[in-house]
């Protein structure tokens, strides 16, 4: 009997639109346009503004979209996945809010947390379901709001994030398409360079620790560089190798959004041509689960059945990996 695997067989993003510019970052903090630019390759991000307003309401924009254009039913989901480290609260999980708010009703669903490389890890979670055979229709949804962790006074994490989600669903086929292949790595010791220190079980909230501004993202930006530059490239590398894909036979590699020179070193390591490469990280920053959705979205139109996307990441904990994905269907749906 063939084998059973998950194809993505829709995908949907969605971002605020309010945006703010490097150029108003240079009112903020101690920066300028030309050194964000050079540094990250960043021009701007998206913001999401409003009282009230969390990762669940991006969710639900892009799951909306998603059930649309799909033409599925949200009684037809049997499993929601959100890949968040912003979740709404701490409990409970986002994807329980965003399948309440979108009338997800015969489902169940739960958050998972492997900082920026979450997607592809809850992309492959959701995979091993649908390859059961008993889940005929999966969602999985990326997404962060980053601003909500960002702080504004420091000018050396505030110019990097922004806030956006995507959504894609996974179906069940005999054909030899969707997910192929994966390899994922963690390595816990990195969790000092890369965390926020407060508003966990080791370091509630109080007011000594909002004082201190420990609930936003701390990151020590070159030994995360180091590794994320290392790591992201050589998990690339080993998926192709381990599939005997060379650079030809690569359609698409579509990287995690963190550095351009992050994304541009992982290419170069590939052999692969920039114009096989997605980056949208000058118009959105690094918005950790909504990168990879978002340019899966954005490209979806150039997108064909039978395509060799490599999907890459690297985030805090440390964690990375790639998932070598054969594409389902051809341009928009
Ligand atoms: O997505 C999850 C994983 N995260 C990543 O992959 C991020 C990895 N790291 C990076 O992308 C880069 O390290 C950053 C973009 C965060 C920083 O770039 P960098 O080239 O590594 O800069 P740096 O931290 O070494 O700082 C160089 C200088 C410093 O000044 P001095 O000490 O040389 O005088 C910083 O204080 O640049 C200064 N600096 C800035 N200057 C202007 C830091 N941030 C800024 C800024 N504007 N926004």
């Amino acid at each position: 009997m063939a084998k059973l695997r998950a194809a993505i067989t829709g995908i949907h993003a969605w971002a605020p639109a309010d945006i703010l510019t490097n150029k108003e970052l240079e009112k903020m903090v101690d920066t300028t346009d030309e050194w964000i630019t050079s540094r990250t390759g960043i021009k701007e991000r998206h913001i999401l503004k409003g009282k009230g307003l969390g990762t669940s309401d991006m969710g639900v924009e892009a799951v909306k979209g998603l059930l649309k254009k799909t033409g599925t039913t949200p009684d037809e989901v049997d499993l929601l996945i959100c890949a968040t480290v912003t979740p709404d609260m701490q409990f409970p999980a986002t994807a329980n809010i965003i399948s309440d708010k979108v009338g997800i009703k015969n489902a169940f669903s739960f958050d998972m947390n492997a900082a920026c490389s979450t997607f592809i890890f809850a992309l492959v979670t959701a995979s091993k379901y649908v390859e059961s055979g008993e889940y005929k229709k999966v969602i999985v949804v990326g997404g962060d709001k980053m601003s909500s962790i960002t702080d504004y006074t420091d000018r050396a994490t505030c110019v990097i994030f922004g806030d956006a989600a995507g959504a894609v669903l996974l179906e069940p086929t005999t054909d030899e398409i969707g997910i192929m292949d994966h390899r994922f790595y963690t390595d816990g010791s990195g969790r000092v360079h890369l965390h926020q220190k407060a508003g966990g079980s080791v370091k509630p909230a109080s007011h000594e620790t909002v004082d201190a501004r420990e609930h936003f993202i701390y990151q020590e930006g070159q030994p995360v560089f180091k590794f994320a530059v290392t790591n992201m490239a050589d998990v690339a590398v080993e998926i192709m190798e381990r599939n005997h894909l060379s650079s030809d036979d690569i359609d698409w590699l579509v990287p995690h959004q963190a550095n351009l020179r992050i994304i541009e070193a992982t290419a170069r390591r590939m052999k692969l041509d920039k114009n096989k490469v997605m980056i949208n990280i000058q118009r959105y920053g690094n918005t950790t689960n909504g990168t990879i959705p978002m340019c899966l979205y954005e490209w979806e139109n150039q997108l064909k059945k039978g395509d060799n996307l490599v999907l890459a990441a690297f985030g805090g904990g440390f964690t990375w990996g790639a998932i070598y994905l054969k594409w389902a269907y051809d341009g928009k749906r």
